[in-house]
């Protein structure tokens, strides 16, 4: 958190407003801003202005609210001296035609040309109606932004205007604000000069030179943690069984190598483990694998007898050979017993944090964009992170990873 009196060092933030009905909310994120001693230009869009007054925004920030590319007294170009001097602009709520024309490059208002004139990071907040945030055209923008590299934060699910309750609700400003802490602090450099090694996606065990046993991992999670570590200032290596597209600000940084199944995931973890400092095993790796065929199986040769072998646990392997204040995280889904089970794991496989998902719950894990996770450490503790994007699961692992390791060697 900086000083709570902003001064030239403050890290300044772009509080970006449009035109939806949760922009009076940014006001009181505006405050939580203002009073951690962020330096906050708000800028609205002509739209924002029929919801929230301007003036309600320049008494409270760091200096006058803006809404229009012209007639600025203090600068004959707004849009360059806010998007060069910005250590992150917030765009929140973001409606679906902001997101639109974001996703399109458009420069059509002060807070659109900021957005282009920017090398700092973005983090879109979403609000709309769920029937809108539903629509395929909204997620592919979307899609298209965080391609990019842009931080979107999930709406939650809750009580929309005119009475409706669904999935497009602005999350509350205390969520968003700590969210932003996150990425100020991640873009410091919190895991600066740390090696992150990290695996992703479910193994695939060959039956013969065309089947595969695999399982429901999609890989996003490691995905994200990647992209997160990253941004984090962390050298990553990510081991990966899918190809799912990186962020553009991190696919020259992040070193992908693929790999298909669990001997090979080994292999490829072993020789990489000596020199990394934190090693994050988020892929489902096959218990069992076993010896597959040379030529394909024919379907008249009845039900094939499939002959199954236990793999070697990489994490079990890691942590025998774990070098001085190297940190293991290992995964863990569940469908029962969660906290018994994750407890009797984190001890029997010896890691310092294990990240549990109950994968029988709605919306968690396996194939979908959010997750909920209970982190378990080495100390006893126990958090339950509710359920949001993957993304923000990531920022909230690493937090614990930064402080595992700045609590030393296991
Ligand atoms: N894991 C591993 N090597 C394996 C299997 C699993 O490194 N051959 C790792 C996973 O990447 C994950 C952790 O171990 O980080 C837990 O995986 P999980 O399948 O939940 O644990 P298991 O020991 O296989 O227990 P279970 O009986 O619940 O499957």
């Amino acid at each position: 958190m900086p000083s709570a009196t902003p001064d030239s060092s403050s890290p300044r933030i772009v509080l970006g407003v449009s035109g939806g009905i949760a922009a009076y909310k940014s006001v009181e994120l505006l405050r939580l801003l203002k009073d951690a001693g962020y330096f906050v230009s708000p800028v609205l869009t002509p739209d924002a202005t029929r919801f929230v007054g301007a003036v309600t925004f320049s008494a409270l920030a760091s200096e006058p609210a803006r809404t229009s590319l012209y007639g600025d007294p203090s600068t004959p170009i707004p849009h360059t001296y806010l998007g060069q001097n910005a250590d992150l602009i917030v765009v929140a709520p973001a409606t679906a035609h902001l997101i639109a024309r974001y996703a399109h490059g458009l420069g059509d208002d002060l807070l659109l040309a900021t957005l282009l004139a920017t090398r700092a990071p973005v983090l879109l907040c979403p609000a709309m109606h769920t029937e809108m945030w539903e629509q395929p055209s909204v997620q592919e923008n979307l899609a298209t932004l965080r391609r990019r590299g842009v931080l979107v934060l999930e709406p939650d699910v809750g009580a929309l205007a005119g009475g409706d309750v669904g999935s497009g609700r602005l999350p509350e400003p205390a969520a968003i604000f700590e969210f932003v802490e996150r990425i100020v602090q991640g873009y410091r450099g919190a895991l600066t000069g740390r090696k992150v090694l990290i695996t992703a996606g479910g193994t695939r065990e060959a039956i013969d030179p065309v089947r595969v046993i695999s399982n429901r991992s999609s890989g996003r999670q490691g995905y994200a943690l990647a992209e997160t570590a990253y941004r984090m200032g962390a050298d990553v290596t990510l081991i990966s069984t899918v190809n799912l597209p990186l962020a553009l600000d991190v696919v020259r940084g992040v070193k992908v190598v693929k790999v298909q199944s669990a001997h090979e995931m080994h292999e490829e973890v072993m020789s990489r483990t000596s020199e990394s400092d934190v090693v994050i095993m988020a892929a489902a790796v096959a218990d069992f694998t076993l010896k597959a065929s040379k030529e394909k199986l024919k379907k008249d040769q009845g039900p094939p007898a499939l002959d199954f072998e236990a793999t070697v646990d990489i994490v079990t392997d890691l942590v025998a050979k774990r070098s001085t204040g190297q940190l293991i995280v290992g995964f863990a889904a569940e469908t029962e017993n969660v906290h018994a089970n994750a407890r009797e794991k984190l001890r029997r496989k010896g890691v310092d944090l294990l990240v549990v998902n109950d994968v029988s719950a709605p919306s968690v894990g396996f194939e979908h964009a959010t997750n909920e996770v209970t982190l378990f450490d080495r100390f006893d503790n126990e958090q339950t992170i509710s359920l949001r994007s993957k993304e923000s699961i990531s920022y909230e692992i690493l937090d614990r990873v930064v402080s595992l390791l700045s609590q030393g060697a296991s």
